[in-house]
This record gives C-alpha cells, sequence and structure tokens, in this order.
C-alpha cells in the first residue's frame, strides 16, 4: 500500500477534551497493518504504534476473529468475585513462557507498577522503593514519584514519599542507596522507553541483582514498553541474564484494549492474600481473551524469529542514516524499539515527517524514537527510514 498522504493540517483542539495532551495531526479513523488513516483519507506509516501499543498492527486478522468470539458468549465482564477462563487460561500462559508462578492483572502500565510497589512491600516488610534516572514508570502517585521528569512531577508535589531516584549505573549510588532494613524493592525498565531509548547495562543488573539478594530487595522490571516481542525476545530480561522478582507488562499486551499485569515469583505471592489487592476491571473476559491470542502470536518462535531478523536490518539501516547527517548524535536500541539522538530539538523533525506520512514520536528534547507495529514489513521499515533520513538531510 502506497503513502497518500498530502499536506496534513493540524486538527484543531478538541475543546471538550481535557488539555493535557498536545495533540497533533489529522483526524485518524481507521488502520491497516502498519498504516493510519485519516478522515481526509491521507495514510501514515506509523512508527509510534500507540506508543508501543499495537504491536500486531491495524485490523489484525487475530485479534479481530478474537474480539467476535468474546462478543459471542456475551460476558465482557465478570466481576472477579467469580471464576472466568480467558483470565485464567492468560496467567498460565504467561506464566508457562517466564520466570513467574503467579499474576495479577489490571488496566495500564502505571497501575501494574503500583501493584508491584504493593506487593513488594508485602512481601519484604519494608517500605523504601529506588527507581533510577531516566526512568518512567507512570504517572499515578506511586508511579511518578519513581519517574524520573521533574517537568512531570513539580507540579504534583509532595509526592508519595519513601521512593527515590538514585543515578543508573553507578555502582557505588545504588550500593548506598538500597538498604537491608528500608528497602522493599528497586524497579528498573531493562531498557528505557520515555528516558530516551536506552539500554540498561547488564553487568550492572546484575551487579543489582546480587545487591538485592543480599539485603533481601525485591528486583521490579518494568517490561510495560520494552516487554512482549519489543527486543526480540518474549520478554527483555531474557537478553539481560538478570531475572526479576516481580515484572509488570502493559501497552501490548491486549491489542490495544487496556491491560496490564504483574508477573510474580511463588515466593512473593506467597506473601499477598485475598484483600491485600484489587481492581474492578482487570483481567476480564474480553481483554483477557484478546490478550491470549496476543501473546501466542508474539510467542510464536517464528514470529519473534521474524522481529529479530527485521531488527537486524533496521540497525543497520539505522547506522547508515546516522552517517549520512550530522544532524545525528547517536542511534541506539535494541529489537524494534530504537532512539536517534540529535544534536538539537527532535519536535521539529516529527512534525516534518507527519507531514510527509510518517508517524514517529520524542523520547525526551531531543531523541526520536521508533516503535514500529512488530508486524511491519522491511519495506515498510526502509520506506520510513527514508522519510526520516530526508528530513533529517
Ligand atoms: C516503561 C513504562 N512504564 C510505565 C508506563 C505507564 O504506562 P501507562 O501509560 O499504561 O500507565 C509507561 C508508559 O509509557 C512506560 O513506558
Amino acid at each position: 500500500m502506497t503513502i497518500l498522504s498530502s499536506g496534513t493540517a493540524a486538527t484543531p483542539a478538541a475543546p471538550a477534551l481535557l488539555d493535557v495532551y498536545a495533540r497533533v495531526g489529522p483526524l485518524l479513523v481507521g488502520g491497516e497493518g502498519a498504516e493510519l488513516i485519516a478522515a481526509d483519507g491521507a495514510r501514515y506509516l506509523d512508527f509510534v504504534a500507540g506508543i508501543g501499543v499495537n504491536a500486531l498492527g491495524y485490523n489484525h486478522p487475530v485479534i479481530r476473529a478474537a474480539l467476535e468470539r468474546a462478543a459471542t458468549t456475551g460476558i465482557i465482564h465478570v466481576s472477579n468475585l467469580y471464576r472466568t477462563e480467558p483470565g485464567e487460561r492468560l496467567a498460565e500462559e504467561l506464566v508457562a513462557r517466564s520466570f513467574a508462578h503467579r499474576v495479577f492483572f489490571c488496566n495500564s502500565g502505571a497501575e501494574a507498577n503500583e501493584a508491584a510497589f504493593k506487593f513488594a512491600r508485602k512481601w519484604s516488610g519494608k517500605s523504601e522503593i529506588v527507581a533510577f534516572s531516566g526512568s518512567f514508570h507512570g504517572r499515578l502517585f506511586a508511579t511518578l514519584a519513581a519517574t524520573d521528569r521533574p517537568d512531570y512531577r513539580k507540579p504534583f508535589e509532595p509526592l508519595v514519599p519513601g521512593i527515590r531516584i538514585v543515578a543508573r549505573e553507578d555502582w557505588a549510588a545504588v550500593d548506598h542507596a538500597v538498604s537491608a532494613s528500608r528497602t522493599a524493592a528497586v524497579i528498573v525498565e531493562p531498557v528505557q522507553g520515555e528516558g530516551g531509548v536506552r539500554l540498561v547495562d547488564a553487568e550492572w543488573l546484575g551487579f543489582v541483582r546480587e545487591l538485592c539478594d543480599s539485603r533481601g530487595v525485591a528486583v521490579i522490571f518494568d517490561e510495560v514498553q520494552c516487554g512482549l516481542g519489543r527486543t526480540g525476545t518474549l520478554f527483555a530480561y531474557e537478553q539481560t541474564g538478570v531475572v526479576p522478582d516481580i515484572l509488570t507488562l502493559a501497552k501490548p499486551l491486549a491489542g490495544g484494549l487496556p491491560m496490564g499485569a504483574v508477573l510474580v515469583t511463588s515466593a512473593v505471592a506467597a506473601a499477598l492474600k485475598p484483600g491485600d489487592h484489587a481492581t474492578t476491571f482487570g483481567g476480564g473476559p474480553l481483554v483477557a481473551g484478546v490478550a491470549l491470542d496476543v501473546v501466542r502470536t508474539i510467542a510464536d518462535p517464528a514470529f519473534l524469529a521474524a522481529v529479530r531478523r527485521k531488527a537486524e536490518w533496521l540497525e543497520a539501516r539505522l547506522a547508515r542514516l546516522a552517517t549520512a547527517t550530522k544532524r545525528v548524535a547517536d542511534v541506539r536500541g535494541r529489537g524494534l524499539m530504537w532512539g536517534i539522538e540529535l544534536t538539537e530539538p527532535a519536535t521539529p523533525f516529527v512534525s516534518a515527517a507527519r507531514e510527509r506520512g510518517l508517524l514517529v514520536v520524542t523520547a525526551g528534547p531531543q531523541v526520536i524514537r521508533l516503535l514500529p507495529p512488530l508486524v511491519i514489513t522491511e519495506a515498510e521499515l526502509e520506506r520510513g527510514v527514508a522519510i526520516l533520513e530526508d528530513v533529517l538531510a
């Protein structure tokens, strides 16, 4: 399919929507594969994918079929007071494919991390949380306190106490911050997303793991953005050599329906009893049914091998792009999650790309972030990178 995007005047702001998003671009009405379709018929190649949500792209047959199947049962939601099959099967699937023994379902990434903090507190009997520079864990109160974005934090102070941010990959700083008597957990994104697409050093992660083991502290991996195939393996932790005690997922989990998950070891699970945590919608039959098929699709070894092949191609192509323009200071990433760090602000180039039919997003002021759907083709990747090369020239 070709990109038909023409001039794309910004959509006027919707006056009835709260003004917390700087929405830009056209009114989007449909999608197919890796393309979004605007009301005027223009097509956009989507290297944002709902900021990592739409791993299977748009109008994917697996998601359509799962939605249709769920609709025929007539039960979109049943209280967690009762049993339903899709959530039980999804939990079994995630357990079978990971280090975890039990799973809790919720509705977003921030909720998953908030739950992870509570679980770590209950398991450890301690209260403090240590997070790292460049991190993003959400915008609810505890997760905001663990998020290293002064502009997001400042207007809402005082934040939740007992959560501190220390320098990432600073061995002495983490050694000093993690206390055997006070620290419940450390939380790390194995690949930081919002913080500029940064691979966290595996050796340092191993040191953090050892430190936490010796001090009775839980290691939480936030794989909300980098998990579920994004880096070329089902979970990003598989490539770090470090196994967490708690792992959080969200974004792509239910193919665009809101869903989060907290995966925990049996030791953490043993500390929790009915009433310790809950959420009305978590793991309902509609979202869990779709998520089950999404997880099975992504976990297919052939699917993951295809992601890795495309990743290899993209890595080489981006290295070429970096040498072609002096505006690029660094290119980094893994799988289909890449950051192009510029020597100047990234937003004008994001707008210029959109004008040419390519959607990309920033990750901090000078980084263009690429999170294409995992189902994207090599030809589409080439088309997108060529547009980027053009706007950066
Ligand atoms: C690593 C990470 N954790 C947590 C979150 C928060 O997820 P949500 O927006 O679903 O609350 C995000 C969102 O971008 C994220 O990238």
